[in-house]
């Protein structure tokens, strides 16, 4: 059987904290019309989005997620925000490795690997994102760098049941573009990480989560969401809009 579908907003940096409180405020009333109840639904906000954010959410069917973790629990690293800080403002889920803080942020494997490992040790679910960028899928490239991605970033992880960790399959060309994987594209390369998955979490892979993440909008995310492997989506721009969200949310039954 699919696991239940995650549907989870990456609301990258926009909103403004008070923006982001009405935003919710109006989600949750409109997600009480539209059937909802087959899918998981997560926001991933902003650090100083979380707190309200998660008091608001109690109650309903929204979960709250973070972006980003330090590898580190407590001390003098300036800036950095850490998973028991997460933890203790309800944060619940956390984005580790997304291609903009990989890129952007000089985000390596092994910092990632210790992210992964933060966000475990305080019982964080991870969305791990990895995924090839245009040159390396023109090469032929794309499965290795996904699958070595996924191998480096989930060293030494051990897990106890398939709920502790969500893998979202980001292909950096298809992120803010308007270029999305072909759904047939997006299995392959979700059934692949699957089989991945089955080589190191062998009890627990047909259970968890792999998502799409790419310019998933209301117009693909039913095809997308169709295929065996895709078990839901990690949606930037279209997260934003609370019509396209219970698009997407409506989509995934
Ligand atoms: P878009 O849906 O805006 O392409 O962003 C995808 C993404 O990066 C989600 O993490």
């Amino acid at each position: 059987m699919k696991p239940t579908p995650l549907i989870a907003g990456n609301w990258k940096m926009n909103f403004l904290p008070s923006e982001a409180v009405r935003w919710l405020e109006s989600f949750v009333e409109q997600l009480e019309l539209v059937p909802h109840q087959h899918a998981d639904i997560l926001l991933n906000a902003p650090f100083t989005h979380l707190l309200p954010l998660a008091e608001l959410a109690e109650g309903t069917p929204v979960r709250i997620g973070a972006q980003d973790v330090s590898p580190h629990q407590a001390g003098a690293y300036t800036g950095e925000v850490s998973g028991p800080m997460l933890k203790d403002v309800g944060a619940t889920f956390v984005i580790v490795g997304h291609s903009e803080r990989r890129a952007y942020h000089a985000e390596d494997d092994t910092l990632v690997n210790a992210k992964i490992i933060a966000a475990r040790t305080e019982s964080l679910v991870p969305i791990l994102c990895v995924g090839e960028s245009e040159a390396q899928r023109e090469a032929g490239e794309a499965l290795p760098v996904v699958l070595g991605q996924l191998e480096a970033d989930l060293q030494g992880v051990s897990l106890r049941s398939s709920g502790e960790l969500v893998i979202a399959y980001e292909p950096v060309w298809a992120i803010g573009t308007g270029k999305t994987a072909s759904a047939d594209d997006a299995q392959e390369m979700c059934a692949a990480i699957r089989s991945a998955l089955k080589r190191l979490f062998p009890r627990l892979a047909d259970d968890m989560r792999v998502l799409y993440g790419g310019s998933m909008n209301p117009e693909n995310a039913g095809e997308l969401l169709s295929k065996p492997d895709v078990n839901g989506g990690l949606i930037g721009g279209a997260s934003l809009k609370i019509d396209s969200l219970l698009a997407i949310i409506e989509a995934a039954a």
